[in-house]
Formats: C-alpha cells, sequence, structure tokens
C-alpha cells in the first residue's frame, strides 16, 4: 500500500474513504474486529442525528442539507476521537470530496485510506448489494452517470494519505494490510478474570 504519513504508535482514528461499493463499511468493519477497535460508518450517525434514513434527507431536503449535516457529523465524530474514543471510521462516498471534510481530516491529522478499486467492479458490487439487500443510494442512477462522478471523484480521493487497491481481494487480507502498514496491532484487553479479549 501507497503511505504518505508516518507510522504512529498512539493513533486512536482511522479513516475509511471511496466510492459508493467501495467496501468501506465491510473493510471497516473487519479491520475494526483485526484491531479490537470501534466501528462507525458516518452515514449511520447522520441518520441518529437527523432521525431520517439518508434516502429520506436526500428527497425531503436535498443534497446540501444531506452535506451539511454529514460535515457536523463528522465534526462530532472528530471531537469524540479528540477526547479519547478509538475508532475505525468508514466515511460516506461523497465525503471526502466536500472540502470543508477534507480540511477538517487533514488537520486532524487521522490516516484517511482510500479503498481504490475500477468503477466496472464498484457499480457490479452497488448492484448486487441493491439486489441482495435491498441498499439504495440516492446517488446511483446509472452505469454512466456513475462512472463520470467516479472519475470526477477519484483525484479527491487520491488525496488520502493511504491508498489501497481492493479489486478482488478477500476483506481480511486488505484490513491486515491497512494495519500493517499503518503499524498497528491488536488491542488486548485484560477482564476482570485475567483473560484477554
Ligand atoms: C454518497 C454515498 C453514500 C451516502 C450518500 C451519498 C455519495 O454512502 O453517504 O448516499 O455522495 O457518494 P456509501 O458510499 O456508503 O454508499
Amino acid at each position: 500500500m501507497q503511505s504518505q504519513i508516518p507510522r504512529q504508535t498512539t493513533l486512536s482514528g482511522i479513516f475509511l474513504v471511496g466510492f459508493m461499493g467501495a467496501g468501506k463499511t465491510s473493510v471497516g468493519r473487519a479491520l475494526a474486529q483485526h484491531l479490537n477497535w470501534a466501528f462507525e460508518d458516518l452515514d449511520d450517525r447522520i441518520e441518529r442525528r437527523e432521525g431520517r434514513h439518508v434516502p429520506e434527507i436526500f428527497r425531503d431536503s436535498g443534497e446540501s442539507e444531506f452535506r451539511r449535516a454529514e460535515h457536523a457529523a463528522l465534526s462530532d465524530v472528530l471531537a469524540e476521537l479528540r477526547a479519547g474514543a478509538v475508532r475505525v471510521v468508514a466515511l460516506g462516498g461523497g465525503a471526502f470530496v466536500q472540502e470543508n471534510n477534507a480540511a477538517l481530516l487533514k488537520a486532524a491529522a487521522f490516516p484517511t485510506v482510500f479503498l481504490d478499486a475500477t468503477a466496472d467492479e464498484l457499480w457490479q458490487r452497488c448492484c448486487q448489494q441493491a439486489a441482495e439487500a435491498g441498499t439504495e443510494r440516492p446517488l446511483l442512477r446509472d452505469i454512466n452517470q456513475f462512472r463520470e462522478l467516479y472519475e470526477t471523484r477519484r483525484r479527491n480521493y487520491l488525496q488520502a494519505s493511504n491508498t489501497i487497491q481492493t479489486g478482488g481481494r478477500a476483506l481480511e487480507g486488505i484490513a491486515a494490510e491497512i494495519a500493517e502498514t499503518l503499524g498497528l496491532t491488536r488491542i488486548e484487553i485484560l477482564t476482570q478474570q485475567g483473560e484477554v479479549e
């Protein structure tokens, strides 16, 4: 994996970025499990804050209102990390593209990991998720619009501190590579009975 930041030993937050279908949530969960950290999906926090699902926010209030809520949610997560929380965070596909969010993350100096794959593979994964789990994505329309948006955003994603290729790879392998590149090992917590969790 290509890395632009030095290894840190006291890291408490990792942000996964990338386009729709990049696997930010599933790789995030696998990485959190690998490290014994907590996992958070920023879209879930937005839904809790707003009391509405993401597609409803887009439909009833528009994308600009969604972006406002997304920025507020990201500010809250960063405040919690600064206060001592330890977390792997999956961002929505547009979050890192917004300049105000990218600036917040840069200032906070947590690693941002871009999960890269081809537009065709991302499209296939999104279609599969829509068919299997009914996942609704307001910005998922047709393959041409999808490719165009991917091309426009890719240069923003490449500003992340790390880039990892995910095409055709198992989640655990990707998670292990991220942990290794960032110099992180699993947190072991001693229970009251003296067992390692
Ligand atoms: C968006 C991606 C979605 C969600 C919202 C907007 C985007 O997240 O945040 O629908 O702008 O690409 P996923 O990348 O998890 O689908």
